[in-house]
């Protein structure tokens, strides 16, 4: 069984709720507030760890309690942490997200994921590893890694998410792109929804450039495309409570059931069990699923 790199973004997501946002300038008493460990890629490696994948994190957080505490979280995860470096006199990633009656505002402060580099990453790929990223950290470094992942016969996945600026070069370096609607309208100016036709977003997956890309819609399930072929798998039902998340479960897990060397196919069906798993649960890294809610999960099916 190979293993599963995770480089990118840890950060603590901090999440204030109250009644309604204060006005600017405004000061508003009574709200709770709860620390949850989150940022794209130690949400995924949590999830890849937790579905039993051997899994290496690599990343960058600052010498302050938020990232020893991130470090921490991934270690009892089961997430090889060595790979994470501390950057003295810079902050750990926040995200301030304010909850306010069902709808939320985020503010992210990338602090230490942005001083992330791929002339740090002492560590080589090697062939049946599975090396994954997304756009939290510096776009050239993700490019870097990508490269030099694939040139060894690495598998690589890119979640383009967030949407940043990036050079359509750093697709070539992918082997699976994984993005959601709303992302993969962005990067092609493709006019889709999550409710387009499937040959409308097999469309705009061939756009993108990749040799496959997943196209994941919420609740509707997943479109993929490769070259010549389309598959679509519907979503699980499930009883929602939180989607923060879902996103990044799924491409952990799928990354995870690649690295044991299962098909395409079936990595995307277990991971779209597994997402759907996630969203039954609050948070993001705290609602990453076991194997044995994933294998009731297909069971079900
Ligand atoms: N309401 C839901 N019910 C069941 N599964 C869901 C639901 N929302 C998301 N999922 C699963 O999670 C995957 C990723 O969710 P999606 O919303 O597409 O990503 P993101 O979190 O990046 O927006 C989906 O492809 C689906 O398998
Ligand atoms: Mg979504």
């Amino acid at each position: 069984m190979g293993k599963v790199i995770v480089f990118g973004s840890l950060n603590m997501d901090v999440i204030v709720q109250s009644d309604r946002r204060p006005a600017a300038g405004e000061t508003i008493l009574g709200a709770t507030v709860s620390l949850l460990p989150g940022g794209k890629g130690s949400n995924q490696a949590i999830a890849a760890a937790r579905l039993g994948a051997k899994t290496e994190m690599l990343g960058v957080v600052g010498d302050d309690a938020f990232g020893g505490e991130l470090r921490a979280v991934l270690k009892r995860s089961g997430v090889n942490n060595s790979g994470v470096r501390i950057q003295r006199g810079m902050s750990t990633g926040v995200a301030l997200i304010q909850v306010a009656g069902g709808d939320n505002a985020i503010t992210g402060a990338s602090g230490a994921n942005g001083a992330f580099k791929a002339a740090e990453v002492r560590r080589a790929p090697r062939r049946g590893e599975v090396w994954v990223g997304q756009f939290e950290t510096p776009v050239a470094a993700t490019e870097a890694l990508l490269r030099k992942a694939r040139a060894t016969g690495a598998t690589t996945i890119l979640n383009l998410a967030p949407m940043v600026p990036h050079p359509p070069r750093l697709l070539k370096f992918v082997d699976i792109a994984v993005l959601n609607e709303i992302e993969l309208a962005q990067a092609t100016g493709a006019r889709i929804t999550a409710r387009s036709p499937e040959r409308t977003i097999a469309a705009a997956c061939r756009k993108l450039g990749a040799r496959i890309v997943i196209a994941t819609l919420g609740g509707r399930g997943l479109v993929m495309a490769g070259p010549d072929w389309v598959l679509s798998l519907p979503a699980f039902k499930a009883k929602v409570v939180d989607t923060t998340g879902a996103g990044d479960c799924f491409v952990g897990a799928l990354a995870a059931r690649l690295s044991a060397g299962v098909s395409l196919s079936d990595a995307a069906r277990y991971a779209t069990a597994a997402a759907s798993c996630s969203v039954e649960r609050l948070g993001a890294a705290p609602a990453m699923p076991t194997p044995r809610e994933v294998a009731a999960r297909l069971s079900r099916a």
